[in-house]
């Protein structure tokens, strides 16, 4: 199986980057991650790609040629597809048209429901009785691309912001590879 290369962008955490490179070493996984960006220097999911030898690149989004000097990057390593892993700043559509279709993103709420950020506190302010993760394409509208896949569960009677997210994030780490699956299932 030729994989596809594949740069994935964080800003935090980066657990879900964690669990995409976990899948990617599995032999039948159709993705290699090739490159890790980050718009933080601190962003504590870098440690995995040092802790997994994949090269990353912090870029500073201040600079108006970041973007630029980005897609040469990622065109030098023949990337075709970005997973946004976490990423919290918005591409322009210039970059966006430059990825066409090649741009997906894991959002923690059931798109369309709850687009943008502070999911979690408005999903329980709104007394929602499920919730969950949705994996889909980017377009120019945030948050507002085809979906690939979602996965959802029931929300607890006594749930605060903090167990919304760990179970939420939980199902995260499972979506994400399996819409990568489906993704390349379907092409
Ligand atoms: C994830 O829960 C992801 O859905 C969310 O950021 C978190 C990153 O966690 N993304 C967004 O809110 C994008 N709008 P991680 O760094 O541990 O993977």
């Amino acid at each position: 199986m030729v994989k596809k290369n594949t740069c994935v962008f964080i800003s935090g955490t980066g657990t879900n980057l964690k669990a995409l490179i976990k899948s990617s070493r599995e032999y039948n996984f159709p993705i290699n991650i090739k490159l890790i960006i980050s718009n933080k220097k601190d962003a504590l999911g870098l440690l995995y790609a040092k802790r997994y030898s994949i090269p990353f690149k912090v870029v500073k989004t201040k600079d108006t040629l970041f973007e630029k000097k980005l897609i040469n990057i990622l065109n030098e390593k023949k990337i075709n597809l970005i997973c946004l892993a976490g990423y919290m700043k918005i591409l322009s559509k210039s970059f966006i048209n430059s990825f066409k279709g090649k741009i997906i993103n894991i959002h923690p709420s059931l798109l369309p429901l709850y687009k943008g950020t502070n999911t979690f506190s408005r999903i329980l302010k709104a007394q929602e009785i499920k919730t969950g993760c949705t994996v889909h394409f980017v377009n120019e509208k945030l948050d507002s691309g085809k979906i690939i896949l979602q996965k959802s569960f029931e929300i607890g009677k006594n749930e605060s912001i903090l167990s919304l997210k760990k179970k939420t994030q939980k199902i995260e780490h499972k979506a994400f590879s399996q819409a990568i699956t489906k993704l390349y299932m379907l092409v």
